[in-house]
Order: structure tokens, then sequence, then C-alpha cells
């Protein structure tokens, strides 16, 4: 008798007939500090979902890599470990078997953004809808794309010349066009997770970065940088994904709950990007360790010069979405 009733209860549980009522968490994992612009995104959006579904769906934020890193949160989520991630459109080729159909690696050509203000071109972008629809398999669905402003260049030494990039040990997020633009300048690309890149500067296996303020500031790279340049030089934003089974299964009260604080934290997360990123340059001033410079224009020559190397990179559909991205901002 004893077999039969611990059958039924397998049989039971797996069909989650155990299952506590409709009650949902959504476990989040990402890999940056708590209160970056994509720390703050994710708190809005707990907040709102659990507001907005009466706490029947809670959010669990697993920041600056404590659940999964960049090397294993996109099967993460493909496996259903996790139900929502953010990673930088840099790291979206893992979602395509063909990688020349990613569209997203147009965000890494240099110069996309003329400035900090040209951003809000972004904003219900068509374009961003479109390539939405490309992404095939993996079980995930694209929800939302976020904003984290323009990365500079970080350096342990000075940065005047060109002469200076040459043989520069330069950390990468993993895509074949940040390759391209690094190798470009005459500099050493460095692909290592983002969980690395702090000892690896302290260690000096790296010589330089590329990042927001916001996280330049918010991991401490202050401590182990002693030159920030604001280069503005390329873009860094984030494939925001659920996973789908996860998804396709909500009640239609906790998906309305859910698409309800998706769509309003979509409209909240460029402002929450572009102040923190303006404040992170006063803070990293303050600290005394890092400083803050303009670019010489030499430096700003090559950096110019990396644009047709990275869009040489391009495949025709990439290029075809790089012109029709290029096209929206006119
Ligand atoms: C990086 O790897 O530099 C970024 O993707 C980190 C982040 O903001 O997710």
């Amino acid at each position: 008798m004893k077999k039969i009733t611990i059958l039924l209860a397998a049989m039971l549980l797996s069909a989650g007939v155990f299952a506590a009522d409709d009650d949902v968490v959504i476990r989040f994992s990402h890999v940056v500090k708590k209160n970056t612009p994509k720390d703050q995104v994710v708190e809005t959006f707990k907040s709102l979902v659990e507001k907005y579904s009466n706490g029947k769906v809670r959010v669990e934020n697993y920041p600056d890599s404590s659940l999964f890193n960049d090397r294993n949160e996109m099967s993460a989520i493909s496996e259903g470990k996790v139900e929502m991630i953010a990673p930088s459109l840099s790291k979206t080729d893992q979602l395509y078997t063909d990688k020349e159909a990613n569209p997203y690696l147009v965000f890494d050509i240099p110069f996309l953004f003329e400035n900090p203000e040209q951003l809000k071109k972004l904003v219900n972008n068509p374009v961003l809808a479109e390539m939405s629809s490309t992404i095939e398999g993996k079980g995930v669905k694209l929800i939302g794309v976020w904003d984290n402003g323009l990365k500079q260049l970080s350096s342990n030494k000075a940065i005047d010349s060109a002469s200076d990039l040459i043989g520069k040990k330069i950390r990468i997020q993993p895509s074949a066009i940040n390759k391209a633009i690094i190798k470009s300048w005459g500099s050493s690309p460095r692909e290592l997770s983002y969980a690395e890149v702090y000892n690896a500067m302290l260690y000096r296996t790296v010589d330089c970065a590329e990042n927001p303020t916001s996280n330049f500031y918010g991991s401490r790279f202050f401590e182990v940088q002693k030159y920030l340049y604001t280069t503005h030089h390329s873009y860094l934003g984030y494939a925001w994904l659920v996973n789908s089974k996860f998804w396709d299964h909500l009640t239609p009260e906790n998906k309305a709950a859910i698409q309800k604080a998706v769509t309003e934290t979509n409209k909240l997360q460029s402002e929450i990007a572009s102040l923190s990123n303006e404040y992170a340059i006063q803070d990293i001033k303050a600290t005394g360790l890092t400083r803050v410079l303009e670019p010489s224009e030499a430096v700003m020559k090559v950096m110019r010069q990396s644009v047709k190397p990275a869009e040489d990179k391009l495949s025709p559909v990439q290029m075809n979405f790089y012109k029709k991205l290029k096209d929206s901002f006119k």
C-alpha cells in the first residue's frame, strides 16, 4: 500500500496538484552591484508587480552574480532555474544558433549615439520591436530593452596619445564586434565575465576597461583604475528576458499584473539609468582616487576610426537592422 501512496504523491506533485495556490515567485538574477541602474530597475519592477498582484507575485532579486554569473545565467533561465535575467546586449549571441541573425550586436558599433541625449530615440522605437521577434529557441521571451548609457574608457595608466593605446590589455564583453573595435585601437581585447573584472584590474591582468560610470562606481573600479576618460564611445543596453514556460503557465490574473508592471518598468528604466550615470561621475570624482578626464583629440580620432572595422563585422541581416535603427534616429 505504502508504495502506491508514494507513487501517487509523486505523480500528483509532478502535476503540481500540491502546488500552493497561484502565488508566484520570480527569481531575478543579474551580475551588477546593488544600487546600479539595472539593480534599481529590478527593485522598481519588484515593488510594482507585488503591488499590482496584491502580493501574489513576489520577486527575489539576486544581484552581483550571487546566483548565476555571465557564464551560466543564460542556460539557467533556459532551464527554468531562474525566471528572469537582463544580460547586456553584447551577451545575446547565446540566444541565437545562427549568430549572424542576432540583431542586438549592432548596439556594439561605436558612436551609434553621439551623446547621452540621443538615447531617448530608443524609447518606443519600432525597430526594437522588430528585433525582439528574432529571438529563437532557448525557451526565453524578450519583454524589454533597458538602457545603461554610454561606456567610458578607464585605465591604470594615462592614455593621452594614440600610441598609449598600443598593446593595452582591455577587458571587453564577449562580442566579435567588441573584439574588432579593441584590435583596431592597437590594443589587446580580454573577454572576461563581469564578476572577474575588479580582480583583473587589481592584479593587472587587464590595464583598461569600458563601462558606464554607474557600473564603474558601483563596482568600486575607482580603487583599481587611476583614469576615467569620458569617451562616450559605445552603448550599454540590456535584454530583459523571461523563461517562456513560466510565462505561458501564469494565471490570467498574475500575467496581467506582471505585464502591467513590465510596461511601467520599461517606461521608468531609462530615467533611472541617466540619473545614476550623471551622479556617478560626481561620486567618482569625490573619491579622489580616479581622475575623470576629457579624452584627447588623438585618442578620439583612433576611436572614431574603429567604426568601419566594427561595421565590417556585421552580417547582411545585422547591417539591415543597423541601417533601420540609424534611420529611425533621424
Ligand atoms: C559588463 O559585462 O560589463 C556589463 O554587462 C555588466 C552589466 O551591466 O550587466
